[in-house]
């Protein structure tokens, strides 16, 4: 029998299991999912208990339910791909951004991903045959950087109206991480009268790190993390949706994710995104894209420029 509590877990007895409660791991599918550092200092527990802990929360934990293959494989026939405007980017990402994926876009201020998010909402609006995925918009804004004058400047460097550009494009904004967690159910409710295509995130990140400040805090912004991830996951399965998401770099040393360019969120991000890609400022306005993970593509680099027109090589 696997075990359904986490004193049933080997190892934990009734102190442990209190700490790690205190800690915020509630569930057998928290643990599951937690790193061995991360669970050994929070629950102060050592990490090769950790590691057991870990192990038999994973056998535990209720993971969902099975597909069979041509049921998946029926579903990825509806897979489309998402112009970016940038041969060089479409190149890296496989031929462009993939529909039932996240893409998770990281990187220092300034560095294009919003600027990026506003050539996909312009692109998603238009035909198949132009790359776009003939479909409307949605966008959870949650520092407020949502900028229609980007949108109306893309669209005319695309000859698109602009006005039409702007009506399929619905922003809401996020006021915290509760409430832009609220968001994808309410757009996934609408997404039963309006054609979306295209999910944005911007930022997925920022109200999550400014509301769990401290180690304390740690368990369980990664845990409202990793739902939220899923959330957008299913929203991205069930609509044959792209789901593009930013997050930054820590400037300075996270709790435990301690190295200044790693993208917030460790691991539980890294791992529910499909697609990450890094970016980084380079000479004269040009950015540099890295695929850092991706389960079919090679780890490899694309050159992009920024301008007023969008998104180019
Ligand atoms: P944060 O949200 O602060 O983390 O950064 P970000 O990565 O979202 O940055 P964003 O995509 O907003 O990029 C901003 C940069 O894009 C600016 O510093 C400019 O270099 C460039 N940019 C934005 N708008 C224009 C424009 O109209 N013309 C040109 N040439 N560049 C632009
Ligand atoms: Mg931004």
């Amino acid at each position: 029998m696997p075990a359904t509590s986490l004193e049933e877990l080997p190892g934990v007895g009734p102190a442990t299991a209190e700490k790690l409660r205190d800690a915020g791991y509630s569930d057998l599918m928290a643990i599951a999912v937690e790193s061995p550092k991360v669970l050994a200092e929070l629950a102060e527990i050592g990490e090769n208990t950790a590691i057991k802990i870990i192990a038999a929360a994973k056998q535990a934990a209720d993971v969902g339910g099975f597909e069979t293959g041509d049921i998946i494989l029926e579903r990825r026939k509806n897979i489309r791909k998402l112009t970016t405007s940038s041969k060089a980017l479409d190149e890296l990402m496989g031929g462009g951004m993939e529909s039932q994926s996240i893409i998770e876009l990281y990187g220092e201020f300034g560095s294009g991903k919003t600027q990026i998010c506003f050539q996909l909402a312009v692109n998603a609006t238009r035909p198949l045959e132009d790359g776009g995925l003939d479909g409307e918009v949605f966008v959870i804004d949650t520092e407020n950087t949502f900028r229609p004058e980007r949108i109306v400047q893309m669209s005319l460097a695309h000859d698109l109206d602009p006005e039409e550009v702007l009506k399929k494009i619905h922003v809401a904004r996020a006021f915290n991480s509760h409430h832009q967690m609220l968001l994808v159910e309410k757009a996934q409710e609408l997404a039963s009268d309006i054609n979306v295509r295209l999910l944005i995130v911007d930022s997925l990140t920022a109200h999550f790190r400014a509301e769990y400040v401290g180690r304390g805090a740690l368990a369980e912004r990664q845990q409202s993390l990793n739902k939220h991830m899923h959330d957008l996951l299913r929203f991205g399965d069930l609509n044959n949706a792209v789901v593009a998401v930013t997050n930054q770099v820590s400037a300075k040393p996270d709790a435990f994710f301690g190295d200044p360019t790693r993208p917030i969120g460790g691991h539980i991000v890294g791992h529910a995104a499909t697609y990450r890609v890094y970016l980084r400022k380079s000479k004269g306005g040009k950015r540099i894209a890295r695929l850092v993970d991706s389960p079919s593509l090679p780890e490899a680099e694309a050159v992009i420029s920024v301008s007023e027109d969008g998104i180019r090589d």
